[in-house]
């Protein structure tokens, strides 16, 4: 019997849609080959159905959702609807709610991709970062006193557990081996400020370590690693941080590897369902016109194969990729790619 993953595609807002079916269609191109089969079940999850139903997420999602073996997601962000509610309705909350620790963010600059670093080419810039997905201030622990007075205090708290960190970092470290390329992993904190969150994520840190002899480790800021992302990005491998750190250098991570047009992830929970999307948004100005890099898209649907098993295709997709960026593309920017959107999913699909 030939092996099937059952796969929710939900495209979501914006350009989710197109880039989505681009990334369907690589995956198509890619079961036919390996000799496997997808079944796709589709969710319309997103801002054009709050806006219609007035609910962000309906009773039942979570669990229809996780009946499948992996989640295909485009975009979520809607100019109509006000900056949170989508994000924190959808987004964080399948994130939380599934239980996607780990948000694995590859930083990978292709061959023939204009990157801002003058002086990097791809020799340079080959890490990933590890980004804490479930906890830190992202956790909506706080709240407001005196709302819209003079006196009004705002309070949002980072929550660490022992548990959570520690499981992140295992990851991280667990995915140096196996990617065995740098065998080291940085973490990424700011133990000379936030005392008590960094202190646990450090001891933590040290403790995990112990156990890969075989892996290297280092420490670096938030704000060096910044700095040394842009200065010397060829000494990092395996990054480990937590949620907000992990959001803002994955950006700068993205525009150093050529863009969100090229920027995937994967929001992974080992034991459970894992959510696939590519990182840049759902870029409502450009909307239905074939412009946007489905590249992000494609990139994600390749680590989905990764993470269902599909090695073999996941690897041949990931060389179909970079060949189609090498040799075709004239640029990851909207617009500017020298092919429309479908075109790019056509010329992926046709290099496999
Ligand atoms: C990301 C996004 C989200 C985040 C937003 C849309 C809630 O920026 O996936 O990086 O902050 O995690
Ligand atoms: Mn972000």
């Amino acid at each position: 019997m030939a092996r099937t993953h059952k796969i929710a595609v939900m495209p979501g807002d914006g350009t989710g849609p197109e880039v989505v079916a681009e990334g369907v269609k690589v995956l198509d191109k890619a079961a036919a080959k390996f000799g496997f089969t997808l079944d796709y079940s589709h969710f319309d999850y997103g801002g054009d159905r709050y806006l219609r139903t007035g609910e962000v997420l309906p009773e039942n999602a979570v669990e229809e959702l996780s009946r499948n073996d992996a989640i295909f997601l485009g975009a979520i962000g809607h100019p109509d609807v006000k900056p949170g509610i989508l994000e924190k309705g959808i987004l964080l909350a399948l994130r939380f709610a599934l239980d996607q620790y780990v948000n694995l963010r590859p930083i990978i600059l292709y061959p023939n991709v204009d990157t801002p670093l003058k002086d990097k080419g791809p020799d340079d810039i080959d890490f990933v970062v590890v980004r804490e997905n479930t906890e830190g201030l992202y956790a909506g622990a706080g709240g407001v006193l005196k709302k819209g007075t003079p006196d009004e205090v705002a309070i949002q708290e980072s929550i660490n557990t022992r548990k959570g960190v520690e499981r992140c970092i295992r990851f991280a470290f667990e995915y140096a081996r196996k990617r065995n390329k740098g065998k080291k992993v940085t973490l990424c904190g700011k133990t000379n400020v936030l005392t008590f969150a960094f202190d646990l994520w450090a001891r933590a840190f040290y403790e995990v370590a112990e156990e890969y002899p075989d892996i290297q480790t280092d420490y670096a800021h938030v704000d060096a690693t910044c700095m040394w992302m842009v200065k010397n990005p060829d000494w990092f491998d395996v990054i480990v941080t937590d949620n907000m750190f992990g959001d803002i250098i994955t950006d700068l991570g993205a525009m150093i590897q050529g863009g969100m047009g090229i920027a995937a992830g994967g929001n992974l929970n080992p034991e459970g369902v894992s959510m696939f999307e590519p990182i840049g948004g759902s870029a409502p100005k450009y909307t239905g016109q074939n412009v946007i890099n489905p590249m992000a898209a494609i990139g994600a649907a390749q680590m989905m194969l990764d993470y269902l098993g599909e090695t073999e295709a996941a690897a041949s997709v990931e060389q179909a990729i970079r060949t189609v960026v090498a040799e075709k593309m004239k640029s990851m920017s909207a617009g500017r790619m020298g092919y429309g959107t479908d075109e790019i999913g056509d010329l992926v699909a046709a290099a496999l």
